[in-house]
Formats: C-alpha cells, sequence, structure tokens
C-alpha cells in the first residue's frame, strides 16, 4: 500500500549543497515517535538496517529484509517534518543488476515516502548508483566498515590502515559520487584517510567512526541515548543513560504493582452518582 504524499522539509539538492559548509547532522530512526523526537535537530534522518541489531536484536543485519524497511520507512516519514529521510536497501536485496536494484529502491522509496535510498558498496556499485540517479532515485552512498560484508569481510574492524587499503577508499569514493551519490557515508575509517576523501570528492561525506574530518556526522539512535545494551565501538559518545531510566521507571512500577500502589483513584473510572 502506498503511504505517499509530497513530502515538505530538506531536499537532497540541498543536502548535497552542504558540501564543506556547515556540518550536517545525521541520525537513525526506526519509529514515528523517535523520528518526531529527533526531527527538530537533524538535517537527515536514515532508517538504516542497523535497526536488525537495534530494533530486533538480530547479531547482523544480513536477516533485514526489504518489507522491515518499508514498514519503518513508512513509521519514520510520518514523523519527521524538516529532515530528509533516507532509507537503506538491505542485504540481498540489491547487487544482483542495477535493473534489481531499480525495482526495490522504486518500492522503498513509492511505499516510504523517502526522499531517496542508501546502499553500501565501493566502486562496483557505481554502474548501479549511474542507474539509479539517471532515473530519478537519489542514492546515498557508504563505504569503509560495510555491516553487510561482515561476513566476507570477517568482522569489524577500522578500514585505511594500509596503505593499499587507503587507496582503494579514495577510489571507491571517487567512483560512487562520479556515479551520481548525493553524500557518502564512511564508517570505520582512519582519520587521514576520511579527511583526504572529504577533500576529493564534490558531495558531503557523512562519517561515523571516521573523525570530525567529514562533512556531516551520523550516529545510531539507541547508542547514543544509551539504549543499546551489548558491545558499542569505540566512536560512539553517550549522551543520556536512558537504558538505566527505563529499567529504573520498570523497577518502580513492579513495586508500585505488587504494592497496590498502582493503579490509584486518580487512574480508575467510576460509575455516575445518581442524580
Ligand atoms: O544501518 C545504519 O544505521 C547505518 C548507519 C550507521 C550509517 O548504515
Amino acid at each position: 500500500m502506498s503511504t505517499v504524499g509530497r513530502r515538505r522539509g530538506k531536499t537532497v539538492p540541498q543536502i548535497r549543497a552542504r558540501k564543506g559548509g556547515e556540518p550536517i547532522v545525521c541520525l537513525t530512526a526506526y519509529s514515528t515517535s523517535m523520528a518526531r523526537f529527533l526531527d527538530p535537530h537533524v538535517d537527515l534522518l536514515l532508517v538504516g538496517d542497523s535497526m536488525g541489531n537495534v530494533v530486533y536484536g538480530m547479531e547482523t543485519t544480513v536477516g533485514v529484509t526489504v518489507e522491515m524497511m518499508i514498514a519503518h520507512g513508512a513509521a519514520v516519514v510520518r514523523g519527521a517534518e524538516q529532515a530528509c529521510v533516507i532509507v537503506d536497501l538491505p542485504f540481498g536485496s540489491y547487487k544482483e543488476s542495477p535493473q534489481v536494484a531499480y525495482r526495490v529502491g522504486a518500492r522503498v522509496m513509492a511505499e516510504t515516502g523517502a526522499s531517496g535510498i542508501k546502499l553500501e558498496g565501493g566502486a562496483e556499485m557505481a554502474e548501479t548508483i549511474r542507474f539509479l540517479t539517471t532515473r530519478g532515485i537519489p542514492v546515498m552512498g557508504h563505504i569503509g566498515l560495510t555491516p553487510q560484508s561482515l561476513h566476507a569481510d570477517g568482522g569489524y574492524r577500522a578500514h585505511g590502515r594500509e596503505q593499499g587499503e587507503a587507496a582503494k577508499l579514495l577510489a571507491d569514493a571517487q567512483a560512487i559520487a562520479e556515479a551520481g551519490a548525493f553524500a557518502i557515508v564512511v564508517e570505520g575509517t582512519v582519520e587521514d584517510v576520511a579527511r583526504e576523501i572529504t577533500a576529493a570528492i564534490p558531495v558531503p561525506t557523512i562519517g561515523i567512526g571516521a573523525s570530525a574530518a567529514c562533512d556531516g556526522q551520523i550516529l545510531v539512535i539507541d547508542d547514543i541515548l544509551g539504549m543499546f545494551t551489548d558491545f558499542t565501538p569505540k566512536f560512539v559518545k553517550r549522551y543520556a543513560d536512558l537504558g538505566a531510566e527505563i529499567a529504573k521507571a520498570a523497577a518502580v512500577y513492579a513495586a508500585d504493582v505488587k504494592a497496590r500502589r498502582f493503579p490509584g483513584p486518580e487512574h480508575c473510572f467510576q460509575a455516575k452518582k445518581p442524580k
């Protein structure tokens, strides 16, 4: 079912035009309520496939489906008024061919109302990115640490430490920028390499674990709110401890229920008094 009307708010060209200017503020979101809280403060909301880990408790993002991305993407669009909303294409849904990527990307945009999609990969994805962007699907790239390739890469690690890998990252960024990506997420990448990439390409770099040299920053919302109890990477800064607050609230609620302190008279319905 299509939920789509014309979205107001920041456009893809406006995000692209921020290259080299005020840093672009991005966060992930997966629900309408969270999108409403974040919207006034960010330029871009990414419905990331990190939702597999964060929302669904999966160990990797490999099990995330297009249907999950569409359901959560539409939810975030409903809560976002001014931020640009971009939705990840999940593992296995787009690397087969540019045509397959087009069909999935078009479906995601049509059924969510998002302004574009994000996909992972370097120079090998340039042909696909060109195919999509020349047919009206804005694409955000994603290089460096790419969680969908976790199994192929053998684990999470910083990228660009070796000379050869740094050169490949730069070539990847140039290839996908040249193919039409409007911005590129650079994840888990050595600072000097992120700086070199940012200086070399005409579109914004959005860093996550890639230093302040990038044109913008993104983090996973549950990480910055302290709601993710598993491993959190070195590059995450915790801005709140909502996990502890939630546990505290649940414990007080449980104690109230057990002691019959809740519900109180103010929470109960009473029969009308006879006149
Ligand atoms: O899936 C995701 O949330 C992402 C960001 C962390 C960049 O790709």
